[in-house]
C-alpha cells in the first residue's frame, strides 16, 4: 500500500483513515454494492493499521458518491496526504531534517529525557532527538502506517519505539514523559487543540511541551511560488490556495493562544528559519509532480493539458527569467513551547 496513490478517489487504489470500531460497517457497505463487469470494487479491511483500504477504478459514478461522504466524515484525525515516505523524503523531510536541531535548541532536551516525537513521519525529529542527548527512551508515533513502517526499517536505535497512534488520542499513561514535541504536524491535525491536550496530559508536571508548523501563508516564498501559480490558472487552485494558506495553527499567535487554552504555563513562541535549497527545477518540482503534498496531490486530479499548463507556469516562476539552476528560499516555521504546571 506504501507505493500505492492514496486519498482522493478519481484513481484507485486510496487510502482512507477511519476510526477503528468503523472499518468494518464501512467494508460491509461496500460489498453492498452491486458487480457492475470490471467495475466491481474492491474492498479490504486491515484493522490492525486502523485503516480500510478501497480499490477501486470508478470515476465519479453515483455508488461512490453515495457511500464516501460517509466515510470521508470519519476522517477526522489527519489532513494529511500520505504518498509514498521516499517522495515525502524529497517534498519535505529534507527540510524537516534541517529545521530539527533549531526545534530541539528550542524546545531542550536533556540526558535521561524519555521524549515523545508526535507525528514522527520518516523520523526526521526522532533520529536528530537520538544524536543530540543520551535520552532514555525515545517514543514516536504517527497516524500513517506508511509513515511507520518507514521509520521502523530507519531504526537501529532501541531507545527508539515507533508506532500507529492518533495525536489526539495518545496510547499513553498520565505523566509518562519528560517532554512531548511535535514538529511539523499540528497543522494536519483538524482537531490540533486536542492533540496539545493530549501532549499535556502525557507530559509530567515541570516537562515541556512544544510544536512547530509552517507558516504557509507569509513564511514560505518557494512553495507560495507554486501554490499562486497554480491559482492563478483554475478555480481548483484558488481553492487549493485558501485550504493551504489558512491550515490549523498557522496564523500569528495561534499557537500560543492553544497553548495558554490547553492550560501550559510560561508559554513562548517564536520563529525558527531554514532555507530550501534547490539544485534545478527538477529538484524542486518531481515530487508534486509525483503526487506528494496537497499540491502534488491536486495536481494528480489534472488532464494532460491542464498539467503541461501548470509544468510550464510554474517552471517558469522558479526560473524567473534565468537559465534552470540552483535556488534557494527561505522558509518560516512558527514554534511555541510551554511548560505543565
Ligand atoms: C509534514 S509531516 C511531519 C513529519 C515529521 N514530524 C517531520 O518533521 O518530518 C506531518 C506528519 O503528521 C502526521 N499526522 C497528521 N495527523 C496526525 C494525527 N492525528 N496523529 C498522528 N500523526 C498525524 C502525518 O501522518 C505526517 O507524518
Amino acid at each position: 500500500m506504501g507505493k500505492g496513490k492514496a486519498a482522493g478517489f478519481t484513481h484507485g487504489p486510496a487510502l482512507l483513515f477511519v476510526e477503528p470500531c468503523e472499518v468494518r460497517r464501512i467494508a460491509a457497505n461496500f460489498a453492498k454494492l452491486p458487480e457492475r463487469g470490471q467495475h466491481r470494487p474492491f474492498v479490504a479491511a486491515r484493522v490492525r493499521y486502523q485503516d480500510l483500504v478501497i480499490r477501486t477504478p470508478w470515476q465519479n459514478t453515483p455508488s461512490r458518491s453515495k457511500h464516501l461522504p460517509r466515510a470521508r466524515k470519519l476522517s477526522m484525525a489527519s489532513g494529511f496526504n500520505v504518498h509514498d515516505a521516499a517522495g515525502y523524503e524529497q517534498l519535505m523531510g529534507r527540510w524537516s531534517q534541517k529545521l530539527a536541531p533549531l526545534f530541539i535548541d528550542f524546545a531542550g532536551v536533556a540526558d535521561g529525557e524519555r521524549i515523545l516525537d508526535v507525528g514522527c513521519g520518516t523520523g526526521s525529529l526522532t533520529f536528530a532527538l537520538a544524536r543530540t542527548a543520551d535520552l532514555s527512551e525515545i517514543a514516536a508515533i504517527d497516524y500513517s502506517p506508511v509513515f511507520v513502517e518507514e521509520a521502523t526499517r530507519r531504526n537501529t536505535d532501541p531507545r527508539i519505539k515507533v508506532r500507529q497512534a492518533d495525536a489526539c488520542a495518545l496510547p499513553f499513561e498520565g505523566g509518562t514523559f519528560d517532554r512531548a514535541l511535535a514538529l511539523l504536524v499540528l497543522h494536519f491535525v483538524p482537531q490540533a487543540d486536542k492533540a496539545v491536550a493530549e501532549m499535556r496530559r502525557v507530559v509530567r508536571s515541570g516537562g515541556v511541551v512544544a510544536a512547530a508548523v509552517w507558516d504557509h501563508l507569509g513564511g514560505m516564498p518557494g512553495m507560495r511560488m507554486m501554490i499562486d501559480t497554480v491559482a492563478a490558472l483554475s478555480e481548483g487552485g484558488r481553492r487549493l490556495r485558501g485550504r493551504y494558506c489558512f491550515q490549523p495553527m498557522m496564523e500569528p499567535g495561534e499557537l500560543k493562544r492553544t497553548f495558554i487554552e490547553q492550560g501550559l504555563v510560561d508559554v513562548t513562541e517564536t520563529q525558527l528559519m531554514i532555507r530550501m535549497d534547490y539544485q534545478n527545477f527538477d529538484d524542486y518540482w518531481a515530487p508534486i509532480a509525483a503526487g506528494e503534498g496537497p499540491l502534488g496531490k491536486y495536481v494528480a486530479t489534472l488532464d494532460t493539458a491542464e498539467r503541461a499548463g501548470i509544468d510550464a507556469a510554474v517552471r517558469d516562476a522558479y526560473e524567473a527569467g534565468r537559465s534552470d539552476g540552483p535556488r534557494s528560499f527561505a522558509n518560516v516555521a512558527w514554534a511555541c513551547r510551554g511548560i505543565i504546571a
